[in-house]
């Protein structure tokens, strides 16, 4: 039997530099200069930076070479790689897809707002550069806030819709035909039209960049972006926040983006390499996109005191996602050449969203014609229609608080992060994962070893459980509650995210049962006739990681409640890591054999990761309940701190370091690689 994917034909990017752009323009998108600064404002400046990075380069690589090997192995989209290892898991890829068209339908609505202020900017240019938000002093911030919220987006506190912003409508429109005409001709075109909607949008960075840290007052900016406020670092919220901005920044666990994208390269690439590039990649834009607009805002708050009526950067930057299209452009206004520099900026954020939003449009496209077998020349003006169509919720009146819902769900605590642990369990646990790593490293520029399946298999699934958990608990204890206020009324709006979070795993489900293109055989279905082994340790393992989900459900109740019983929570530790270390045993291969572990210790293993996750959860609860997690109070920050300059100068060690490492190993790696011939390789387009 052999355990080597199928071979195809199947289109391809034409070249390495093709597939790694076209990655980094899925990453690097709207997350980078319109949410990651707030983000990173709103959770405590420089001392976000630490969850983040964990997030990023502890859990992001990883899991980012988990789904490259994943869609480079069984050259599928999501849901039929998903099904390649069995039918049962197929419904997790369509779960991420399907979240990935929520996140699509509601990214296209934003990128409408950019094209509509690029518009705006270069109408300012030609009337000699007035911009119709422009105000002074707190006036002025006032003008654009009504400009942005009611000018031009008409909003409505309610949630009820209202009509639609037929000016809003048109620049969605030309934000789908512009995705549409992308992607129409395939991948092979898209791997063109990277290399200019990639480096673009970081020449525009550049631009915005360097004009802002060389104004007045711009370190007085960065000292609200990099001081470090920590005991942000002691609630829930920061870190998950982190961890989603991750996934959402990285493209992964939702939408399917980089399985999909892997699933069309050539048998030959590396992968390992490519993912640290493309993760270092996106988190540097990040980093300089904040760098640029704290600095401009810096540069804005020196400007209004100068002429008299000081606006301080806490002013505008209340944080919160208005930042891109209330407080930079207020703040551009204040400046010289104020209509250029928000053309630039707007259409940095059009240049760097495009494609980002086609990667996602091309994944959940990949994913129905793989299943179906459909012309991809009528599904994606299908797809296209109806993803205009869902966007219409996001453009009426009401349509900005329905906007903004469906993004904190998306954040919240069964969102991204909740489905990058399904992904790892599932993929840790219950498949060959070693097979998947052995796949990654024959092709790469540097290899990895068995410590990332324990990674993908323990560590993280251990993390982002605890945070799930950890973010559940708030949700319990909300006051007056999550779902239901304090008199027990059902509080609407979060009932229908709550639904839509609980809705698309199950229409994933349904979707999987639906027959689709006969794919033969699967290799994973070939693996599930092997013989089994170890049934009898299984049932013990399962059994210990069952007592201490009781321990820990308990414990957590009692936690919701108010009580908490500290020794009783060291019960459930020994049981799970007893579990865990026996599973694990059972599902690695051993030298030779073919046996394969019982289902009892797969599913005995996935449990108790997750116990250890609920432990270290209550632990945290326990920890952090005494002590009042006092709210972020913004000081009038003057100066940058000694501190912020040492996180300034890792990042930048940590980034540069970085690219130039995976640069090296991919220069001194590539010529050996050139007489390399993989056992795979068949019927293949060179190149
Ligand atoms: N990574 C993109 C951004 O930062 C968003 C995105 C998420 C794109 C998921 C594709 C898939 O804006």
């Amino acid at each position: 039997m052999s355990l080597e994917p199928f071979e195809e034909q199947r289109e391809s990017w034409g070249t390495r530099g093709g597939f790694v752009l076209a990655a980094v323009g899925s990453a690097v998108g709207l997350g980078n200069l319109w949410r990651f600064p707030y983000e990173l404002y709103d959770h405590g400046g420089g001392a976000f930076l630490i969850p983040y990075i964990i997030a990023v380069f502890v859990i992001g690589v990883p899991m980012l070479i988990l789904e490259f090997s994943l869609g480079h192995f069984t050259q599928r989209a999501a849901p039929d790689a998903f099904a390649r290892g069995h039918k049962r898991f197929e419904f997790i890829g369509w779960w991420t897809t399907l979240l990935g068209f929520v996140i699509i339908s509601f990214y296209a609505v934003i990128l409408a707002y950019c094209f509509s202020f690029m518009s705006l900017s270069i109408k300012g240019i030609l009337a000699g550069g007035e911009l119709p938000w422009a105000g002074e002093g707190l006036e002025g911030v006032k003008k654009a806030e009504e400009f942005f919220f009611h000018t031009y987006l008409g909003h409505k506190e309610e949630f009820a819709l209202g009509s639609i912003r037929w000016n809003v409508f048109w620049p969605l429109v030309i934000t789908w035909v512009v995705m549409y005409l992308c992607i129409f001709r395939g991948v092979r075109l898209v791997g063109k039209i990277v290399w200019l909607t990639v480096p673009l949008p970081w020449l525009m960075l550049l631009i915005l960049t360097v004009r802002g840290l060389t104004l007045e007052g711009s370190i007085q900016g960065l000292a609200y972006y990099l001081n470090p406020t920590w005991s942000e670092l002691a609630k829930a919220t920061t870190w998950r926040f982190a961890f989603s901005q991750a996934f959402f920044s990285l493209s992964l666990a939702f939408g399917g983006v980089m399985i999909t994208y892997a699933s069309f390269l050539h048998r030959r690439s590396d992968l390992n390499n490519n993912a640290a590039i493309i993760a270092i990649a996106d988190f540097g834009t990040s980093f300089v996109a904040g760098l640029a607009v704290f600095a401009t805002l810096g540069g804005m708050a020196f400007v209004t005191q100068q002429a008299g009526h000081p606006v301080a950067v806490e002013n505008v930057a209340k944080g919160g996602p208005s930042l891109a299209f209330v407080a930079f452009p207020y703040a551009l206004a204040q400046l010289p050449y104020s209509a250029w520099f928000s053309f630039v900026f707007f259409f940095a954020l059009v240049t760097l969203g495009i494609d980002s939003g086609f990667s996602i449009t091309e994944s959940v496209l990949a994913s129905v014609v793989d299943k179906t077998g459909w012309k991809r020349s009528i599904v994606l003006p299908v797809m296209s229609v109806i993803g205009l169509g869902t966007g219409i919720i996001y453009i009426t009146e009401g349509g900005l608080n329905w906007l903004w819902l469906i993004g904190d769900f998306i954040d919240g605590t069964w969102g991204l992060a909740f489905l990058g642990l399904a992904e790892c369990m599932v993929l840790g646990w219950l498949w060959k994962i070693d097979l998947l790593r052995r796949h990654a490293n024959d092709r790469s520029d540097w290899r990895l070893g068995k410590w990332w399946d324990y990674l993908i298999r323990i560590c993280i699934p251990i993390t982002l459980c605890a945070l799930f958990v950890w973010s559940l608990f708030g949700d319990f204890t909300k006051e007056g509650g999550f779902l239901r206020d304090g008199v027990g009324d059902w509080i609407l709006p979060n009932c229908v995210g709550m639904s839509i979070m609980i809705l698309v795993p199950l229409v994933g489900i349904l979707v999987s049962f639906a027959k689709g293109r006969s794919r033969g055989q699967g290799w994973g279905n070939a693996l599930y006739e092997l013989p089994i082994r170890g049934r009898l340790w299984g049932v013990i393992s399962l059994v210990l990681a069952v007592v201490s989900a009781l321990v820990v459900a308990i414990l957590f109740k009692m936690a919701v409640d108010g009580q908490s019983e500290k020794t009783l929570l060291w019960l459930a530790l020994p049981p799970a890591i007893a579990a865990v270390i026996i599973s694990n045993y059972m599902v690695g291969t051993r030298n030779g054999s073919t046996a394969k572990a019982s289902w009892f210790a797969r599913w005995a293993g996935l449990l108790a990761t997750a116990d250890i996750g609920g432990f270290i959860a209550l632990s945290l609860i326990y920890l952090t309940e005494q002590k009042d997690v006092a709210e972020q109070v913004v000081h009038a920050q003057e100066q940058l701190s000694g501190i912020s300059y040492l996180i300034l100068s890792a990042v930048f060690l940590l980034i540069i370091g970085g690219l130039a490492w995976c640069f090296y190993r991919a220069l001194s790696t590539s010529n050996e690689k050139n007489d390399t011939h993989y056992p795979d390789e068949v019927g293949l387009e060179e190149h």
